[in-house]
């Protein structure tokens, strides 16, 4: 094995087995790892101190359990329904997804191909695009879960993992400070600089979930672009999340590329009877007006259509409602606004809201009003 030692003063010490080496300031040559050579000095193989061990591992402690709190029941609809969960693990479905290399083939791949390239060392900065509604951030919150849980082996391979909602991101543009931000309580002991620290000495133990690239403030832009550019923590695993463009501005960065499709026609009957799960008639009969229906059978693999579409069968006790896909919208469209109103406790103001959600919705909204 060949080590790089920088910096003044370093001594090169050849040892036997078992022996332990104090060194300054190591750098593993590439396709090198922490695991394959004791470093041991003192405290533990990671060239940082107790302290920062400590930090670290308190802040996985915390970080698992935010992650059970946030990501173990998903919100369909919670722009009427705050109330309404599901479960992650009792609804979640596998998703359709591709690969594309970097000639711009794309190939049929899947969920659990992706969970073994996160971990097989070859790649460390994957984009992961897709339409909207299509999946991203519960595939994002599916993973989370399954680190939290320690579900599956290959999480085990990260000691941090840190999924964060570029949405969200709201101040100082640093990583470090999302983080606190919005993943560990206002009031932890878990030091700033003892976590930087070791996030950086540990940087093959750390994976980090950017979710919406795409829907990023642009105070924040730069840092997350040296993130995926490897000019910031290179040696960390890095997935981002985008909505689909033609070619999108992080290709040339990354080295794995996933599109994420939606549900298969399969997977959509799969999540009707999961939705419905104590309604199978329900699930049953909404499952063959789907399937007599090419429009609508395509309609639902977006993930997001197929809430709206159980939903409306919730509320239009299971009547038909023709066979154009913009009747189904439209009936969408009311059937959220009546959740909606519902919620409201002040009409006027939500009449204004409506106004600005859109001049359709508004219409739509109207006409519900005068039949009702
Ligand atoms: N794999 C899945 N299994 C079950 N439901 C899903 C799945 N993916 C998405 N959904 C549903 O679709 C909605 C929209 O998905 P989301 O992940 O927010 O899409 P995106 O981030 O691509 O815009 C989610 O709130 C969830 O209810
Ligand atoms: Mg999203």
């Amino acid at each position: 094995m060949r080590i790089n030692v920088q910096g003044d003063g370093n001594v090169v010490v050849v040892t036997g087995d078992a022996s332990s080496v104090k060194i300054g300031d190591i750098r593993l040559d590439s396709g090198e790892s922490f695991d394959s050579v004791d470093f041991s000095n003192g405290h533990n193989n990671s060239g940082v101190g107790e302290a920062e061990s400590a930090s670290a591992k308190s802040c996985a402690k915390l970080l698992r359990a935010h992650y059970l709190n946030s990501s173990s029941k998903i919100h369909p609809t919670p722009w009427f329904e705050a109330g309404f969960q599901l479960r992650t693990t009792d609804i979640y479905t596998e998703l359709e997804v591709t690969s594309r290399t970097e000639r711009g083939v794309e190939s049929s791949s899947s969920e659990s191909d992706f969970r073994k390239r996160l971990v097989s060392g070859r790649c460390n900065r994957i984009l992961v695009e897709g339409e909207p509604g299509v999946g991203k951030s519960t595939f994002c919150r599916k993973f989370t879960l399954d680190w939290a849980t320690d579900d599956l082996e290959w999480a085990g391979n990260f000691d941090l993992l840190f999924t964060l909602n570029l949405r969200q991101v709201t101040r100082s543009g640093k990583l470090i400070d999302a983080i606190f931000d919005q993943l560990l309580p206002e009031d932890t002991d878990v030091d700033k600089g003892h976590l930087e620290h070791f996030i950086k000495k540990n940087q093959d133990k750390v994976l980090i979930f950017l979710d919406g690239v795409d829907e990023l403030e642009s105070t924040w832009k730069s840092d997350v672009l040296k993130l995926v550019k490897r000019r910031f923590l290179p040696q960390a695993t890095v997935v981002a999340t985008s909505r689909s463009t033609e070619r999108h501005h992080l290709v040339t960065d990354i080295d794995g590329h996933y599109i994420i499709k939606g549900f298969t026609l399969d997977s959509v009957s799969s999540y009707i009877q999961k939705y419905f799960e104590s309604d199978e008639g329900a699930a049953e009969s909404l499952i063959s007006m789907i399937e007599a229906d090419d429009n609508i059978q395509i309609l639902t693999t977006n993930p997001l259509n197929a809430v709206l579409l159980c939903v409306l069968w919730e509320d239009s006790e299971r009547a038909l409602w023709g066979n154009k896909v913009t009747e189904l919208y439209r009936q969408i469209i009311v059937s959220i606004i009546k959740r909606f109103l519902k919620k409201m406790t002040h009409p006027c103001h939500s009449v204004k809201k409506f106004l600005e959600i859109s001049n359709q919705s508004y219409q739509s909204w109207v006409k519900w009003r005068l039949m009702a």
